[in-house]
């Protein structure tokens, strides 16, 4: 049996201390990752510059010792790599060319040809899979396809995805097209991580809540089946992450539908529920507030209680509900991780 406890979380094993990690604990909420990011110039320039962005990797490994390394990437990279134009606007988020008609998807390349931007993104797994503590286990990642696709349309965040609900409803043939080219990029753009060294693989559909109940098989599910059952034939036993974010009920059903080995709950969701509705399939993923992560003090001390303890008769894996944020106090890690692990 392995020595990693994030792999025996997913392989089903209830441990009495959960191995835990933080989503975006590579981040500005550290002084360090404020460092390293200035002296790549700008936050794609760190993404594409391997010994940097395995510097920003290892930063909260060091500091902190989480069971987990989450390669440090964007899930926009994989547009990019698409074709798409891809810029970060300081203090508003990221900006893509828009694909507003057929003639924005015809531009798109090949899925053959994203290897051609995201291979630095490879030769970063590889130096951290030489650099990583022994027992520290190495997590790869991409968007799942709505996701990505709503940036894609949109040209940006947007609070309610509505540009890609129209095109999905306006002109689901195209809609269609771009769900297919994003699919079968992901796949490739994972396998990849896989043969340079990431141990398990999580499939980020942040907005997977916006989709209504008659849309959720089609673009959340069906697609990450289709990732996770390629994935799996390729790398036999690969375990994999799914974060179908603000599913609500259904989150009930995901993992048997998806094959994912773990589903990662949002902050929304009710521990008990979960506990009967989704760890019964097997492993869960979550859910502190990260709000805790400024505030602290005692609120957060019995929140990762209840937590740890609501979990405790299954296998999980302590974490946010959603990614740390800029204003998170470093010291509140230290506190967390001291209040599940003691
Ligand atoms: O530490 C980690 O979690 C690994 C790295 C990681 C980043 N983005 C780095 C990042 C991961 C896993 C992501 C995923 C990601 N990126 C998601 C899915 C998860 C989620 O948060 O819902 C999404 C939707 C994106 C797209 C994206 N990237 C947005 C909307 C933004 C701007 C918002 C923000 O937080 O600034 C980013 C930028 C981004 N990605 C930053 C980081 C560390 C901040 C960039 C900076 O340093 O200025």
């Amino acid at each position: 049996m392995t020595s990693k406890t994030i792999l025996r979380a997913l392989a089903g094993e209830t441990q009495a201390v959960p191995p835990a990690w933080l989503m975006r604990q590579a981040g500005r909420y550290l002084p360090e990752y404020k460092a390293t990011r200035a002296q790549a110039g700008d936050f794609l320039s760190l993404c594409y510059t391997p010994d940097l962005a395995a510097e920003v990797t290892l930063q909260p490994i060091r500091r902190f010792g989480f069971d987990a390394a989450i390669l440090f990437a964007d899930i926009l990279l994989v547009p990019q790599a698409l074709g798409a134009d891809l810029w970060f606007v300081t203090g508003e988020g990221p900006r893509l060319s828009t694909i507003d008609g057929q003639a924005d998807f015809d531009a798109l390349k090949p899925v053959g040809a994203i290897h051609d931007t995201l291979s630095p993104v490879y030769e970063t797994v590889k130096i951290l899979s030489r650099e990583l503590p022994s027992d520290t286990t190495l997590i790869g990642f991409a968007g799942a396809p709505w996701t990505v696709a709503t940036y894609m349309i949109a040209g940006r965040g947007t609070p309610d995805q509505a540009p890609a609900h129209a095109l999905r409803t306006g002109n689901p043939a195209l809609f269609d097209a771009l769900m297919d080219r994003i699919t079968e990029a992901t796949i490739e753009y994972l396998s990849a991580q896989v043969e340079a060294g990431a141990e398990v693989v999580k499939l980020f559909d942040s907005w997977a809540g916006s989709l209504p109940a008659d849309a959720f098989e089609t673009y959340a599910i069906a697609p990450a089946r289709r990732i996770i059952t390629a994935l799996k034939d390729r790398h036999p036993g690969l375990p994999v992450i799914a974060f179908p974010r603000e599913a609500g009920p259904a989150y009930e059903g995901f993992a048997k539908a998806t094959g994912a080995d773990c589903v990662a709950l949002d902050n929304s969701v009710d521990a008990a529920w979960a506990v009967a509705h989704v760890q019964k399939d097997g492993c869960v993923q979550g859910n502190l507030d990260p709000k805790l992560m400024v505030t602290g003090g005692q609120q957060l001390i019995d929140e990762a209680k209840r937590i740890k303890a609501a979990f405790s008769g299954g296998p999980h894996i302590f974490n946010l509900g959603h990614g740390i944020t800029p204003d998170a106090d470093p010291e509140n890690v230290n506190v967390l991780l001291e209040a599940i692990r003691s």
